[in-house]
């Protein structure tokens, strides 16, 4: 979209015509928060929350958001509000303004990169989403016993063809809202989508207090057991915390830029990163008392909520319709961050190459949709497949594990670390200053210290554990 075809004026303080800027503070919090919430509160998190024993962990990985989230949000949003342009030409800019060398904008390609692999296959994952809208709605799953629920998550998978067609529809879905722009395009969206969601999640959460079994959820999430945390539930909920904040990919930033330049970054990165743990917490609280209720394991992995959640569903008066509406809230959740990982390649490709909106979009999506089929046939025809395999460390991953593998467990931590050392050593200590507009505060030198020393320990420490 070109200023011309917007009716405000051009020219605001980004140098960005109004379309592309958000029109307040509370629709980039909302995006933002769109991003945020995601697969990785939803899904995600339960799972890992059951896998690594509940209360501690949740402790633990409160402490994460807090100490090496939140600040390093604090700096992507920064990094993309003062370079006002896609991440890879915004820290060129920045980097070479502050008298550093342009291979920084090294970081800038990496998050472009990371978010279209991310979104190749999480746009998969959002096709399962999908179509678990459909089997729930027609009762599918009531009255199912486990090999019957299974046997629909395990014939979905096995197909091809079923796998495709729901990529299509979600990657459709997103690219319907990308191509429309900021303003028009993903603003509307998450001021449709986001309240609805919290007003689902609400409803799931009141539904998870009829079954007698609320107290034991409760009790899960909070109450801290300690002799169940482990090291790697530790680094766990630090990775974790990247990868549920949107972070390190770009995302941040191609939001930040953006942000009108009133805007406060402390106050908008606070709110996200507060909203995106509430959800996280609010859906611990709507899936483990239905776990619970109907004697299922809350540490079932990845399946806990395409196999053990239905199955639980089946089980219960009213659940085929709360069922449907859990199915609708994870779509929803789904596709606000599914558009913010096409937004980084897409205003790339419209501000450096020229290439209109919707080309661009059209561009990308298909790209994205492209790759995404290799994921879905690694779940099926290439499962034996393991291009990587002669090395110890890749046995048996799939070409989806390794896409997930590389973006998640190397792309991420370091892109995060590069932007806390970025902000924190690269940048001009003024130019940091001002752009919080914190000047000479105790609150910025609370989190110039996390920055430039916590986070990128706290970050290496994931990083190295990672790979080793
Ligand atoms: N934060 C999203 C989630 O929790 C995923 C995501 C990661 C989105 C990175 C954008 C960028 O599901």
């Amino acid at each position: 979209m070109t200023a011309s075809s917007t009716t405000a004026s051009a020219g605001v303080a980004n140098g960005q015509p109004a379309a592309r800027l958000w029109s307040s503070r509370f629709a980039f919090i909302l995006a933002a928060t769109g991003s945020a919430v995601g697969l990785g509160n939803i899904w995600k998190f339960p799972y890992i929350t059951g896998e690594n024993g509940g209360g501690a962990f949740v402790l633990v990985y409160l402490f994460c958001i807090a100490l090496i989230g939140l600040p390093i949000m604090m700096g992507e949003v920064l990094i993309g509000r003062r370079g006002h342009h896609n991440p890879i030409n915004s820290m060129r800019s920045l980097a070479l303004s502050d008298g550093r060398s342009s291979r920084w904008q090294g970081l800038g390609w990496m998050g472009v990169i990371a978010s279209f692999i991310i979104l190749s296959f999480y746009s998969v994952i959002g096709g399962w989403a999908v179509s678990y809208v459909g089997s729930s709605a027609s009762g599918a799953f009531v009255g199912a016993d486990a090999d019957q629920v299974g046997g629909i998550f395990g014939n979905l998978l096995a197909s091809p063809g079923d796998l495709l067609l729901w990529h299509t529809v979600f990657m459709a879905m997103v690219i319907v809202v990308v191509a429309r722009g900021v303003r028009a395009g993903l603003e509307k969206a998450v001021t449709l989508l986001m309240p609805a969601l919290f007003v689902l999640l609400l409803l799931m959460v009141g539904y998870a207090m009829t079954t007698d079994h609320f107290g034991a959820g409760v009790d899960f999430l909070f109450t801290p057991d300690f002799s169940k945390l482990t090291t790697e539930g530790i680094l766990t909920a630090m990775g974790h915390a990247f990868f549920t904040l949107s972070l390190g990919m770009g995302v941040m930033m191609a939001y930040g830029s953006y942000l009108p330049r009133e805007v406060s970054i402390v106050k908008v990165s606070i709110a996200v990163s507060f909203m995106d743990t509430l959800v996280a917490l609010l859906a611990g609280l709507a899936i483990f008392p239905i776990v619970f209720a109907t004697g299922l394991e809350p540490g079932a992995g990845p399946g806990l909520i395409f196999q053990t959640l239905p199955l639980a569903f089946g089980q219960m008066t009213g659940g085929a319709f709360f069922g449907t509406l859990f199915f609708v809230l994870l779509v929803f959740a789904a596709w606000t961050s599914a558009i913010s990982l096409l937004e980084p390649l897409v205003s790339w490709l419209e501000e450096h190459k020229d290439v209109n909106r919707l080309a661009s979009t059209l561009g990308a999506g298909f790209m994205v949709w492209l790759l995404g089929i290799a994921s879905i046939l690694s779940l099926n025809l290439w499962s034996d497949f393991h291009p990587l395999g002669m090395f110890t460390m890749f046995e048996g991953k799939t070409i989806f594990d390794l896409l997930d593998f590389f973006t998640a467990n190397v792309m991420l931590p370091l892109g995060g670390l590069l932007v806390a050392l970025f902000v924190g050593w690269g940048m001009k200590r003024a130019s940091v200053e001002s752009e919080l507009g914190m000047e000479s505060s105790v609150a910025f030198s609370l989190w110039y210290g996390l920055v430039r020393y916590v986070t990128p320990l706290g970050v290496l420490v994931v990083f190295v554990y990672n790979l080793a």
